[in-house]
């Protein structure tokens, strides 16, 4: 294989720069020929295709979102879309691809692979950490990370003012954001759609809480798991306390990435080139047990996502 192209697809995550710099400098060290394409599928279909050298990915390691630009394109479920993607990249005498992003992009990828026969890695990047096959995405440290300054902020004022607060995080259907950075940031409640939760238990504890001398509580709700405004509303009304609500948005979707981050980008990065190199099948690389592997995409849309309770449950003990 000489010449490649690499793509970023569906939500932008922190580290999909440093990625692709590691797929482009890998690249060129194997002497293939690297493009890019520009804002994922949707400009794949258009031809939104350029040249890349070590040059164009100087200075992006540490900047988060992705300097390809990124889209969503509901129409590649269409084979005629798809089609016109794979002309695309015959135009250009592609006949590699790397693809980074989240379940949609896989299922993207495992359909423009069967079709057309054509060679796709598929580097996990997103915040979410939604994808069953890999311990961890590429953003999804940063993520966390920029979450827990969050939750360190709102202690400061929440303390000062003896109030509860609730926190609502990225994640779509998916708690681990809430989970790690509830753990991380020592907060009182941990809401994810993964668990049922009993808000006249957490209304009745944050009560008790106070009249213990405990003024300030901290809860954080994974997007997927409620109506913020509404848990806010009917917590206040049986606690008697007020909680106060902030939804942190896309400021964690943002941001340079951590080391992890950084370093699970060029392990992916120069793995998608060595696959394409010797010519692999096309895959999904992920990360079991500090190690880099290797999953077919068909595996990856079978894999049904676990969540770990044994860390949820340390994040209620460690709560009390
Ligand atoms: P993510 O990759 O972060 O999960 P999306 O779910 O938005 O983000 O998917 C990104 C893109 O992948 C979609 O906009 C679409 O172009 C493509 N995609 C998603 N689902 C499919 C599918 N079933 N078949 C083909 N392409 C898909
Ligand atoms: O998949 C990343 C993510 O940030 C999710 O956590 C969130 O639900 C979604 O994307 C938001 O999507 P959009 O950028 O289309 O608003």
């Amino acid at each position: 294989m000489e010449r490649i192209a690499v793509l970023t697809s569906g939500g932008d995550a922190p580290g999909m720069n440093a990625c692709i710099r590691a797929v482009v400098r890998s690249a060129l060290n194997n002497k293939m020929d690297i493009y890019g394409v520009e804002r994922g599928y949707a400009g794949l279909i258009k031809g939104e295709i350029v040249r890349l050298g070590h040059r164009s990915v100087s200075d992006i390691i540490h900047k988060g979102g992705t300097f390809l630009k990124t889209a969503r394109c509901p129409d590649f479920k269409d084979i005629e879309v798809q089609r016109l993607a794979a002309d695309a990249l015959s135009a250009y005498g592609i006949d590699g691809l790397v693809v980074i992003g989240g379940d949609g992009t896989f299922r993207g990828a495992k359909d423009l692979s069967n079709n057309f026969n054509i060679k796709i890695m598929g580097i996990p990047g997103t915040i979410d950490n939604d994808l069953a096959y890999t311990d961890f995405t590429v953003g999804f440290d940063t993520a966390v990370n920029t979450v827990i300054g969050a939750i360190n902020n709102l202690r400061d004022t929440m303390h000062s003012h003896d109030r509860v607060s609730l926190l609502e995080v990225m994640g779509r259907s998916c708690g681990d954001i809430a989970l790690y950075a509830g753990v991380a940031g020592g907060a009182e409640y941990v809401l994810v759609p993964e668990i049922e939760y009993d808000l006249d238990k957490i209304a009745s504890s944050i009560k008790k809480s106070y009249l213990r001398g405990k003024t300030s509580n901290m809860i954080i709700l994974a997007e997927g798991a409620g109506k913020r405004d509404e848990i806010a509303k009917y917590v206040t009304e049986k606690s008697g306390i007020n909680v106060k609500v902030t939804n942190f948005g896309y400021i964690q979707r943002g941001g340079s990435p951590t080391m992890f981050d950084r370093v699970l980008a060029a392990r992916f990065g120069s793995k998608a080139v060595d696959l394409l190199k010797n010519d692999a099948d096309s895959c999904a690389i992920g990360i079991k047990d500090n190690k880099v592997i290797t999953v077919s995409f068909e595996e990856v849309a079978k894999a049904k996502k676990t969540f770990d309770k044994e860390l949820y449950n340390v994040a209620h003990v460690l709560s009390l």
